[in-house]
């Protein structure tokens, strides 16, 4: 077909590249397609981010890179899902690679990194450190100007702890009912925010060089908001259960188990009324098959009122929470340093 002497696409083949292109964003847990292309990589950070770089390699994130392909495990679920090469399919690039887009096509460059947490960098990256090295000064009152383009333009920063909370969890949930029922691969982790987050992955040395634990308050956030995170993913994930098999138990069983536990925390908490409207929310939709909408719906006022619980409070009034919170025992890995 040629249009004004040049060559286009006929439409058929146009459509096959949509399609292709769908098939990159359908299962789309950590980020969808559009954002590969804005993938910098961990080696972009790593200029500055020198010591929070040596901390991520000596994590899982960091080596399940070369480790996983190898793994029987992995050759099993691959086998079963029929693929081919888990480092070409987009299902298991999502959730144990970082990508970059290259002749439009996913290539992975990484394990899970800095951009599978705090988002894809190319639109903030400059941004956030923009000042850095003092060649230009920041302008008094600047930097509330800068964090607030920066997260504008897609960056995750630590306290937002909502969004940084729902990329653990979309991942570590596996929301996936083909991929559990058929390929047998684990139906999610055993995850916890506290204990998961201040082990190996600890890496708070940017601001203090000793990677010090989370405060007392900090924790106490980390706990209430990774429950109410939980209980948001494993609703949705429920959603998607069409078949009474192993995936929908498993998405079932850690709903009512996460409302278990915030009905302990909100007993806790009385000042704090919007965790009976997750409680609440949550109750509205029933755990059952084919039940999408209304499990999204649900799911929906769920994470409102979470942002709303870290925008609210700094967890400095929620000392009576610290009973049920894991302590350092139960930590997953040893943190650096
Ligand atoms: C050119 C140097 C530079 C690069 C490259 C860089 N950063 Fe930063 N980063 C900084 C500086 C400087 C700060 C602290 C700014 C401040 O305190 O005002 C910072 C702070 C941060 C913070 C803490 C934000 C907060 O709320 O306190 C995070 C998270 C972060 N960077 C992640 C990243 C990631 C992920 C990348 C790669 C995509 C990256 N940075 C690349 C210089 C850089
Ligand atoms: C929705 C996110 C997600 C997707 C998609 C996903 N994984 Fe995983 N995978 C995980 C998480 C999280 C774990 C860690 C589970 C745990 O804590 O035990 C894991 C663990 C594994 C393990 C270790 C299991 C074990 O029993 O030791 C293998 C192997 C694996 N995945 C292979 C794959 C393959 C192959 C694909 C693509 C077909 C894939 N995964 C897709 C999230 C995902
Ligand atoms: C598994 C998710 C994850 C990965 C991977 C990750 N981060 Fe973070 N990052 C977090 C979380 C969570 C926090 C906040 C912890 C808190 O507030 O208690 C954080 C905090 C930070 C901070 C603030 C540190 C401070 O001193 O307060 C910086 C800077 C940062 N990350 C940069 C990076 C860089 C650079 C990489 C890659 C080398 C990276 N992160 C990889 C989740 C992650
Ligand atoms: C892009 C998906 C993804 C995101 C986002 C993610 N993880 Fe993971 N994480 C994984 C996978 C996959 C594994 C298992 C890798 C393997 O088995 O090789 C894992 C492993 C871990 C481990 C090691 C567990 C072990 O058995 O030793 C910890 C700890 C962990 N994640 C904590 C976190 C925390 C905390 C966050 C959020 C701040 C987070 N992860 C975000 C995918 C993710």
């Amino acid at each position: 077909m040629i249009v004004d002497g040049k060559p286009t696409l006929p439409w058929f083949l146009k459509l096959m590249l949509l399609v292709a292109i769908a098939s990159i964003t359908s299962s789309g847990s950590a980020f969808a397609a559009s954002d590969l292309a804005n993938v910098v990589g961990p080696n972009a950070c790593a200029e500055c981010h020198k010591t929070e770089t040596a901390n991520w390699k000596s994590t899982l994130h960091f080596r399940t890179f070369r480790e996983m392909p190898r793994r029987k495990k992995t050759k099993e679920i691959a086998k079963k899902m029929g693929i081919k090469r888990v480092k070409s399919d987009a299902l298991c690039l999502d959730c144990h690679f970082t990508s970059q887009l290259v002749k439009s096509k996913p290539k992975p460059v990484a394990g899970i990194s800095c951009e599978s947490c705090h988002s894809p960098g190319k639109n903030w990256e400059k941004v956030h450190s923009k000042y850095m090295g003092g060649k230009v000064k920041e302008p008094a009152g600047g930097a509330a100007i800068r964090w607030k383009e920066s997260e504008d333009a897609g960056m995750i920063r630590p306290s937002n702890l909502y969004n940084l909370a729902k990329n653990c969890y979309n991942c570590h949930v596996v929301p996936k009912e083909k991929l559990v029922n058929v390929g047998g691969h684990p139906a999610g982790s055993a995850f916890e925010l506290v204990s998961w987050s201040q082990g190996e992955v600890r890496h708070n040395t940017w601001y203090t060089k000793q990677n010090n634990p989370a405060s007392a308050k900090r924790k106490r956030i980390l706990y209430v908001v990774g429950l109410a995170v939980e209980l948001e993913t494993s609703l949705r994930a429920v959603g998607k259960a069409t078949q009474k098999k192993a995936y929908a138990v498993s998405m079932a069983r850690r709903a009512s188990a996460a409302r278990k536990k915030l009905i302990k925390v909100a007993k806790a908490l009385p000042e704090a009324p919007e965790l009976i409207e997750i409680i609440k929310a949550s109750k509205s939709a029933k755990l059952k098959l084919n039940n999408d909408a209304a499990l999204n719906a649900a799911a929906d006022k769920v994470g409102k009122a979470t942002m709303s619980v870290v925008s609210k409070y700094d967890g400095s009034t929620f000392a009576a929470v610290d009973a049920l919170i894991p302590g350092a025992d139960k930590y997953k890995g040893k943190p650096s340093q």
